[in-house]
């Protein structure tokens, strides 16, 4: 039976119901963080509790757990081994409709659940993303990672209509992120580039970890935006996320990126990656 949280309990799927009234469904006034699982052992918890805390702190929600409690017990609860812990705070119920907030000490809705989901050996790593590029239409807040995914779900929708794997936003024609990864690109003199931290794009865990292993590997680091031109002109394209890891891509709006296969410096920095991350949970979990 799966096993999730809600508010202190842990409960079965089937129990665990939220009010009508709930900011995050009424108004998409929640935060959320998306936790990767590889072997039993969560990965990064402490840079997805340092982001949470940061979301929930710029949209004023008060809210206290032991996030790390919670999404461990998720993890044994439901016996999973690899995959993913979704992990949602809402500002809570309101008496009626109303965009003003409810009360200061009104509690907030907190949730969470496990998701089996394969991601050391998924099959894309070898064949590589295909995507399209779109502008970028989301709010200008996109470093706070609220629950409002319409617009990267629509864009998630065309790449599927258009028989690709996602879309690559842009802003004056400069790549932000993917509808749920950030984008990377290494040029052909072997600098990585990645759009630098700021409000157009939510600052990833796994990028952090990415843009180390990349130094590690020799390669140099510059964050800035790139524009289409460069991606399509550059060796390797790849993005970074909790549920892909790191990706190759291959092709950007039908254009071959390098000779259209996942790059080498790419496939290298997914398997430091995964090297990292796996010895970093052995020795804190
Ligand atoms: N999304 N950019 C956006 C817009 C994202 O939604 C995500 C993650 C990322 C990558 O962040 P991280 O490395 O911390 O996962 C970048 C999650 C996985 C999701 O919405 O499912």
């Amino acid at each position: 039976m799966r096993i999730v949280y809600l508010n202190g309990d842990y409960v079965p799927k089937s129990a665990a119901k939220v009010s009508v009234f709930d900011r995050g469904l009424l108004f998409s006034d929640a935060v959320y963080e998306v936790i990767s699982v590889i072997n039993g052992h969560l990965i990064d918890m402490e840079r997805h509790v340092t982001r949470l805390e940061r979301s929930l702190g710029e949209l004023s929600i008060t809210a206290f757990a032991d996030w790390p409690a919670i999404a461990r017990t998720l993890v044994a609860e439901n016996g999973l081994q690899e995959g993913l812990v979704y992990l949602q705070v809402s500002r809570g119920v309101m008496d009626d409709r109303d965009y003003r907030w409810p009360a200061p000490d009104t509690p907030p809705t907190i949730f969470a659940f496990a998701q089996q989901r394969v991601l050391v050996e998924n099959p894309m790593a070898a064949t590589g993303m295909r995507v399209l590029t779109r502008p970028d239409l989301r709010w200008q807040r996109c470093d706070i990672k609220t629950t409002q995914l319409l617009y990267a779900s629509l864009m998630k929708m065309e790449a599927v209509a258009a028989g690709v794997d996602d879309v690559w936003m842009t802003r004056d024609d400069l790549v932000t992120e993917g509808t749920s990864q950030n984008a990377h690109i290494i040029s052909r003199d072997g600098v990585l580039i990645s759009h630098q931290l700021d409000r157009a794009i939510l600052p990833g865990v796994t990028r952090i970890e990415t843009l180390d292993q990349a130094k590690a590997l020799g390669l140099s680091v510059e964050e800035r935006a790139f524009s289409v031109d460069e991606a399509k002109d550059a060796a390797e394209a790849f993005i970074s996320s909790s549920t892909l890891l790191v990706m190759p891509v291959v092709e950007i709006d039908g254009h071959k990126i390098g000779d259209g296969k996942p790059g080498e410096y790419t496939r290298k920095i997914r398997q430091s990656y995964l090297a990292a991350v796996q010895r970093a949970s052995c020795t804190t979990a």
